[in-house]
């Protein structure tokens, strides 16, 4: 089967990424291996590719795509535990490390997994099935007080504790099983559509982050993405959500200052020295052109840093 996903910043991308033939690349979010299809090509006869997922369905439609690419390496895995693959393939040294969060069209298509707000499926929410907590699970056991946080935190949204209510009030009747239920639950706060945006597109961003612990995972994995590159290798990492960039940002913003002093500190007291130089001064975003082509990469952010 083909992937539907269609790859954002796609020349962006690899025009910051810098690949050489040669060269030995991870792409830590392999999705429909559309960024992947063009990491193959720019590291030649000669190169390898490592692409990981945590979901083992996009590992097997990449598996089909590039039947029997000696250069690739696939692993059903959260990319938080690179370092270990690395080793254990000896894959050395990294010239670049691609990270392309959140879900794919084809996560989002398949409905019974519950991505999709718009269609009846399952309160599932996972990327990786061998994970215990789903969507279900932290809707019928959170506390009111969780779940507000959750879609406050991770959504933004702005009636988090009434949303929060209502769930609590459906479950004490009967637990939430399907999107249908949880579609009903955020209808009894918002009658109506309020502006563009659809009311429960915050509400389902919040749990998919929430049962994938999605910001824990990007969190843990940038320092030991730069541990693993290579003196010059690049780190690019393309985010859709406010508080996911917010991350990259100040992880970048940290690790390319050499000293962290406080400003009324004459002398530097702290010894920090800097292991990443920027390459792109704020974020790449979308043109037009794309963002017409492909609405989902509308809110897509771009960054790139080199490694010292
Ligand atoms: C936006 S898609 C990537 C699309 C891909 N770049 C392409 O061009 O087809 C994100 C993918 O990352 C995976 N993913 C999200 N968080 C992950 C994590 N922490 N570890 C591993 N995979 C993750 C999802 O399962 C999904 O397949």
């Amino acid at each position: 089967m083909a992937s539907r996903h269609e790859p954002v910043l796609y020349h962006e991308v690899l025009s910051a990424l810098n690949l050489a033939p040669g060269d030995k690349v991870i792409d830590g979010t392999a999705g429909g291996g559309g960024h992947l299809a063009g990491l193959l090509n720019a590291v030649g006869p000669t190169g390898q590719v490592m692409g990981i997922d945590a979901d083992p369905k996009a590992i097997n439609l990449i598996k089909q795509k590039f039947f029997n690419d000696q250069r690739l390496i696939l692993i059903n895995s959260w990319f938080s535990a690179i370092q270990k693959y690395v080793q254990r393939f000896n894959f050395e040294p990294v010239a670049a490390i691609l990270l392309d969060l959140g879900w794919s069209a084809d996560q989002l298509a398949d409905t019974s997994r519950g991505f999709s707000f718009n269609a009846s499926g399952q309160l599932d929410f996972r990327y990786n099935p061998q994970t215990t907590v789903t969507a279900e699970h932290i809707l019928n056991t959170a506390t009111a007080e969780k779940l507000a946080e959750i879609f406050k935190n991770l959504g933004d949204e702005p009636r988090a504790k009434a949303i929060a209510r209502s769930i609590v009030k459906q479950r004490q009747v009967a637990p939430l099983k399907t999107t249908d239920d949880l579609r009903s639950a955020v209808a009894a706060v918002y009658r109506r559509q309020v502006g563009k945006l659809n009311p429960a597109t915050r509400v389902w961003q919040a749990l998919r982050l929430a049962t994938n612990q999605e910001l824990e995972e990007l969190t843990k994995v940038l320092p030991v993405a730069v541990n693993i590159l290579k003196p010059g290798g690049r780190l690019a990492v393309i985010s859709f959500h406010s508080g996911e960039d917010r991350i990259v940002k100040n992880f970048f913003a940290r690790a390319s200052k050499d000293c962290l002093c406080p400003p009324e500190v004459p002398v530097c007291k702290c010894g920090h020295k800097a292991i990443l130089k920027l390459i792109s001064r704020g974020v790449t975003k979308p043109t037009d052109q794309e963002i017409r082509t492909n609405p989902r990469s509308r809110s897509a952010r771009l960054r790139v840093a080199a490694k010292i």
